[in-house]
């Protein structure tokens, strides 16, 4: 078992590691934030075999506490292994800003500085990684995430400000960097020159995007289109707009059309995919009774017992298809295009159908034509 230090574990980053860390099953995680002591921390830090330093000063409130957190703390901690001669080595989050002519950026290039001599001086490897902006759930908006911003503020209806909308952005996903911080817990611990590591996947998009984006998030629940999820960009940043979504804001109603055959409800849908919708058949109903020139579709019974009929437009009676099906052993039946179909509820109650197509219906268009089966 691995005793496993974070400082900053109430942090953004620290949050989203400690949980990963915590799935591990040969590691024991200590925490150490802001109001904890100096007693604690020695405590800590004799019991440690590895460290994650990811406590920082990004945005204080006085100009001072990026020397007192970014450089102090750093060399407190160093000092505290030297008392201890222990030599555990250390994950630490700097910054690209790091050497820049600004507090925040010398302040990172100190602390930095202050492990690379540890490193050197006892033999033991540390990791340093200059982050870009690191986007993902549990950050703090208003604060040092645009990403966590925007979606927490137009989630709320509250206006968002776009200083230069063609600013482009370089993004990492938390869970990229997380999984990056798990392997250096598990390479050998052997000391290397080379300090400095990177997180390879990183993602790109300017401000006036994200913002579109992230109001097409918001729009879903009118619209029930979900934009294109095999872009993983576009997953990663769905994800976290949700994650700041209030959560009395996770739900919404659907428009449901109702008449004497029952109702019928479009659930999500997708210029990729089609859209996913779903029915509800009083006893007795067919519904149906058309084709498609090139729309397919899947019929999925969820509940109650139906015959499905398919009959090519061009041949007779005698070739007519009959799948019997019930929510009691789910299956799909495929729609070609070209067959005319319907489906009867032949239960004592009501008939519950998923369905699927691979357009979203256009009542304009809708590639819809009568014809009995
Ligand atoms: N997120 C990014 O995009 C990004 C990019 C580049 C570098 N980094 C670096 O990555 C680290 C983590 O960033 P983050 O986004 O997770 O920031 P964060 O959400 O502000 O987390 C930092 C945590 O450290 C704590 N902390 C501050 N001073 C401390 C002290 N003296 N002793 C103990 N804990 C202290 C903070 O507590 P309080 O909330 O009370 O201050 C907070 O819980 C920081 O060092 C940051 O500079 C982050």
């Amino acid at each position: 078992m691995k005793n496993v230090l974070v400082t900053g574990s109430n942090g953004f980053i620290g949050k989203n590691l400690i949980e990963a860390l915590n799935r591990k099953e040969d590691v024991c995680v200590k925490c150490f934030d802001r109001e904890d002591t100096t007693d604690t921390l020695v405590g800590l830090i004799k019991d440690a075999d590895f460290i994650y330093h990811i406590a920082g000063a990004n945005r204080p409130k006085k100009i001072e506490e990026f020397e007192a957190v970014n450089v102090d703390l750093t060399q407190k901690i160093v000092d505290i292994l030297a008392t201890y001669n222990k030599k555990a080595p250390i994950v630490y989050t700097s910054s690209i800003q790091a050497g820049k002519d600004n507090p925040y950026g010398k302040s990172k290039k100190r602390g930095e500085d202050i492990l690379i001599k540890y490193s050197v001086e006892n033999n033991v490897p540390i990791y340093i990684y200059r982050l870009l902006n690191v986007f993902g759930k549990w950050a703090k908006p208003n604060y040092n995430s645009v990403v966590a911003t925007f979606c927490y503020n137009i989630a709320r209806n509250i206006e968002i400000e776009i200083s230069d909308p063609k600013t482009e952005l370089e993004l990492i996903y938390i869970d990229d960097l997380v999984e990056e911080f798990l392997k250096a817990i598990e390479r050998e611990g052997k000391y290397s020159e080379n300090y400095f590591f990177k997180i390879d996947t990183t993602f790109k998009i300017t401000l006036k995007r994200l913002a579109e984006v992230i109001y097409e998030f918001k729009n879903i629940k009118g619209t029930q289109i979900v934009p294109d999820m095999y872009d993983r960009f576009t997953r990663c940043l769905y994800a976290t707009y949700l994650s700041c979504v209030d959560k009395d804001e996770l739900h919404y109603e659907l428009d449901t059309k109702s008449d004497n055959r029952g109702q019928l409800t479009e659930i999500i849908k997708s210029r990729h995919f089609g859209q996913i919708f779903i029915s509800k058949s009083n006893k007795g109903v067919i519904r149906g009774n058309h084709y498609h020139n090139t729309k397919i579709e899947k019929f999925c019974v969820i509940e109650g017992k139906a015959v499905i009929r398919l009959r090519n437009i061009f041949s007779n009676d005698s070739e007519k298809i009959n799948y019997y099906v019930s929510g009691d052993k789910i299956k799909i039946v495929d729609i070609p295009p070209g067959y005319t179909h319907s489906i009867e509820n032949l239960s004592d109650g009501e008939l519950i159908v998923l369905f699927w197509a691979d357009e979203i219906f256009n009542p304009c268009e809708p590639d819809t034509y009568f014809k009995e089966v």
